[in-house]
């Protein structure tokens, strides 16, 4: 950001999200797979922070790579993804249904489960540095980073879901998490 512009921040595979101080796009503006759509929604300008929830899932690994580092070649120095996929390692059967690749209802579409040990490399290798912010390890053991919302809002988390609702009142188990992490370009 520069001249006292605001920041230029960037909604991928936006659906019905709405977060305040964000421009929320579709894939007919913005497809991850398309590098056309990238250079025609940006000419000359960069995001200074992109938001992404449960839409990687719906790539085939190779093109999620390809992904990453589109979105890295379009992040200003500083700036970074905040990005949120099902987590591979959540313990709850229930969960794994929902989410699995090819399985029924609204998971049929997924091309991909990952982990934090899968998801992370593929920021890694675009140049990016990865700040786990929430993940579940392979013991069922959950993990959460100190991280606020406000500063980019993942509705499908530990701090928004209303389906953890109870478990922020401290009675009652996790529901519904996600991987979520931050790439930032150093
Ligand atoms: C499960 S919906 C999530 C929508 C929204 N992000 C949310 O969390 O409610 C998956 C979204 O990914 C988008 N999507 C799928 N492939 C995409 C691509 N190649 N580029 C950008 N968006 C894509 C779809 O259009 C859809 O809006």
């Amino acid at each position: 950001m520069s001249g006292g512009a605001l920041p230029l921040r960037v909604i991928l595979g936006a659906g019905d999200q709405r977060w305040p101080g964000w421009q929320p796009t579709q894939r007919s503006e913005l497809d991850l797979l398309d590098p056309d759509t990238f250079a025609r929604f940006f000419g000359g300008r960069q995001a200074d922070a992109f938001l992404c929830e449960h839409v990687w899932e719906h790539l085939e690994p190779g093109e999620g790579r390809q992904a990453a580092r589109l979105v890295a070649r379009y992040l200003n120095p500083g700036g970074f993804l905040r990005v949120a996929v099902p987590d591979g390692h959540h313990p709850e059967p229930s969960y794994q249904a929902l989410v699995a690749p090819g399985g029924p209802g609204p998971a049929a579409d997924h091309r991909v489960l990952y982990t934090l040990e899968t998801f992370a490399p593929l920021f890694t290798a675009a140049g990016l540095k990865v700040r786990p912010l929430e993940w579940w390890d392979r013991s069922g053991t959950f993990h959460r980073a100190e991280w606020q919302p406000a500063d980019a809002p993942v509705y499908r988390s530990s701090h928004l879901d209303h389906r953890n609702e109870s478990w922020r009142q401290g009675r009652g188990p996790l529901g519904f998490t996600s991987l979520v992490l931050d790439a930032v370009r150093p």
